[in-house]
This record gives structure tokens, sequence and C-alpha cells, in this order.
């Protein structure tokens, strides 16, 4: 278990971001390749999510993201196939990497939560799994 973990923590990980303070406020910016590792293609984000609304639940055979709470806080339920894990994400400065191949479910949005997520790949249905089955078959097989 503890091999599987240390796994995990190289597939999943948060990720620091630069932030200016001052008196007018914060200022935290994201570059591709530098900040997160690999070309930002797709931008997208969640918000005025119900308290218990469950979102996620799928994996990707490709796609790696970076996911923040710019405003609020939500949980995120990782799983790649043989060990779970589970994170609370709360800062606007704090971005959750999960590489390929990671199920992830999201819920526990709290009220005004914002969640955005950086796509190495522009969206494409065919890279989902839906199914955890499925995902859990191609783990097993060594696929995807
Ligand atoms: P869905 O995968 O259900 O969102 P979540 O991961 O939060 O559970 O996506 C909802 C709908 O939005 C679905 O029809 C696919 C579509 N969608 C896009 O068209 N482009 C995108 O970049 C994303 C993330 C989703």
């Amino acid at each position: 278990m503890k091999q599987e973990n240390q796994i995990l923590s190289q597939e999943v990980r948060f990720l620091e971001l630069p932030t200016f303070t001052d008196p007018r406020g914060n200022l935290t910016f994201i570059e591709g390749e530098q900040h997160v590792p690999f070309p930002i293609r797709r931008v997208y984000y969640l918000y005025e999510v119900p308290g218990e609304a469950k979102r996620g639940g799928h994996a990707h055979r490709d796609l790696e993201q970076v996911v923040f709470a710019l405003s609020g806080s939500f949980r995120m339920k990782i799983d790649n196939g043989h060990s779970k894990t589970e994170y609370w994400l709360n800062s606007p400065t704090k971005g959750l990497y999960i590489n390929r191949m990671i199920w992830r479910e999201m819920d526990n949005f709290s009220q005004g939560a914002v969640c955005m997520v950086l796509a190495s790949q522009y969206y494409t249905e065919s890279d989902y799994f839906r199914e955890y089955t499925d995902f859990i078959d191609a783990v097993e097989r060594g696929s995807k």
C-alpha cells in the first residue's frame, strides 16, 4: 500500500503558483509549461454548483489537468485503480495536478465555489472513461 501511495503522489500532486501580494490585493499567474507541466489547450470552470451535486465521475486516457478552487472549496476524490485518496481544494494559489488514467469525483462544493480547470487537450469525448468498470479493466490490462 505504501508503494501504491508513492505512485499516486507522482500522479496527483499540488502545484504552488507564484503570487504577488500587496495592499491592493493578490495577483497569481500561471504560464503553460512553466507552472503547469503541459501547454494549456483548454480552460473550463464550474460555478453555481449545488452543495449536494457530484461532478466528475470519469477518467481520461491522455488528458492531464490542473484543478483550482478559485473561490470557496470542494473535495476531490482520486483513484488510480489501485488506491484511493482525497484532497480538499480551497486555495486559488494551489492547483491539483492530475495525470492521465486517474478516476476523479468532486463533491462538497461550498456556496459560491468556483472550480477552474486547465487542460492539456481540447475536449474529446473519446478520451473519457465514463464507466468505472471500463477504467478498472484498462488499468488491469495496462492499456488505455
Ligand atoms: P461533464 O463531463 O459531465 O462535467 P464534469 O466533469 O464536471 O462532471 O460535462 C458536462 C457537459 O459539458 C458534457 O456534455 C460535456 C461538455 N463539455 C464540453 O463540451 N467541453 C468541455 O471542455 C467539458 C469539460 C465538458
